[in-house]
């Protein structure tokens, strides 16, 4: 598990930063206006991961803050890229009610532009490798199907954060949207077995919105013309066959490491 760099385990300033209870707007309210103070870089992460402070007269929370300046160049997505799609894939989990990221902005902050992400007080009681096999889990299916969606290319364990008031949260969404078929995650259980009755409703409504609604505009700040297209494509092709995907042939289909 992640431990702000700023301190041990099990003493990293979280205890007295635990998270208010806020709705969605407050929570990119104060994330968006808020002053940020960076805490420590979380040691497991790839980028650079920040864990901060955010504070405006509405409240303090903490969350984490990745500045586009410290993004790892990557041979398959164009460099700079990664905040915003961790963003895009925020306005998709809201926009049909998938609820699956944590709310998210995209602000200037002590290392330049980035995204902003509220932290999530992850339950650490839960065994995060039996919660990613488990082939029962709702919100575990659910997750698949939106990382489906967005084309997720990094779905570890680690990017689990199941909370102890039951709901589960995904982060680090900079690597989807790519506009070829490049699903990579944890998550195959349900490979060819058919798609829930919500999973095909939550689908119908992010169709909707990306055909009709505001969210394609909401997108085309952080995605090209391609990539947008790709993910209606993606959606059309779940609703016509009914069924999770199964792994891509030319692309391995899961993280490594997968934790
Ligand atoms: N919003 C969040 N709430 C709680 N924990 C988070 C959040 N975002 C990241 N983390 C934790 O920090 C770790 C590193 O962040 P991640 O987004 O995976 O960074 P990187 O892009 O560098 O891999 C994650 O595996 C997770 O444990
Ligand atoms: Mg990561």
């Amino acid at each position: 598990m992640a431990e702000a760099a700023a301190g041990s385990p099990g003493d990293t300033g979280r205890a007295a930063s635990r998270q208010p209870a806020m709705n969605e707007a407050a929570s990119l309210e104060l994330l968006a206006t808020g002053e940020l103070t960076v805490e420590g870089r979380l040691v497991d992460a790839s980028n650079a991961t920040l864990y901060c402070t955010i504070t405006a007269a509405v409240g303090q929370a903490a969350c984490v803050y990745k500045p586009v300046a410290g993004e790892r160049p990557l041979w398959d997505f164009p460099d700079g890229t990664l905040a915003g799609r961790e963003l895009a894939a925020y306005l998709v989990s809201r926009a049909a009610g998938w609820d699956v990221v944590p709310p998210t902005v995209y602000r200037d902050g002590p290392f330049g532009p980035g995204m902003c992400q509220l932290w999530i007080d992850a339950d650490e009681t839960l065994d995060l490798v039996e919660l990613a096999r488990s082939g029962e889990d709702p919100r575990l299916r659910q997750m698949a199907v939106f990382d489906a969606v967005i084309n997720n290319a990094d779905r570890k364990i680690g990017h689990l954060l199941p909370t102890a008031a039951g709901h589960l949260y995904g982060c680090d969404h900079g690597v989807c949207f790519g506009s070829e078929y490049k699903l990579r995650t944890v998550l195959w259980q349900w490979r060819g077995k058919k798609l829930t009755p919500a999973a095909l409703a939550a689908l119908r409504v992010s169709l909707d919105l990306l055909t009709t609604g505001q969210l394609a505009a909401e997108l085309a700040s952080w995605l090209t013309a391609t990539e947008i297209a790709a993910t209606r494509r993606r959606i059309e092709l779940l609703l016509a066959h009914k069924v999770h995907p199964s792994p891509p042939n030319d692309w391995p289909a899961v993280p490594w490491p997968p934790v």
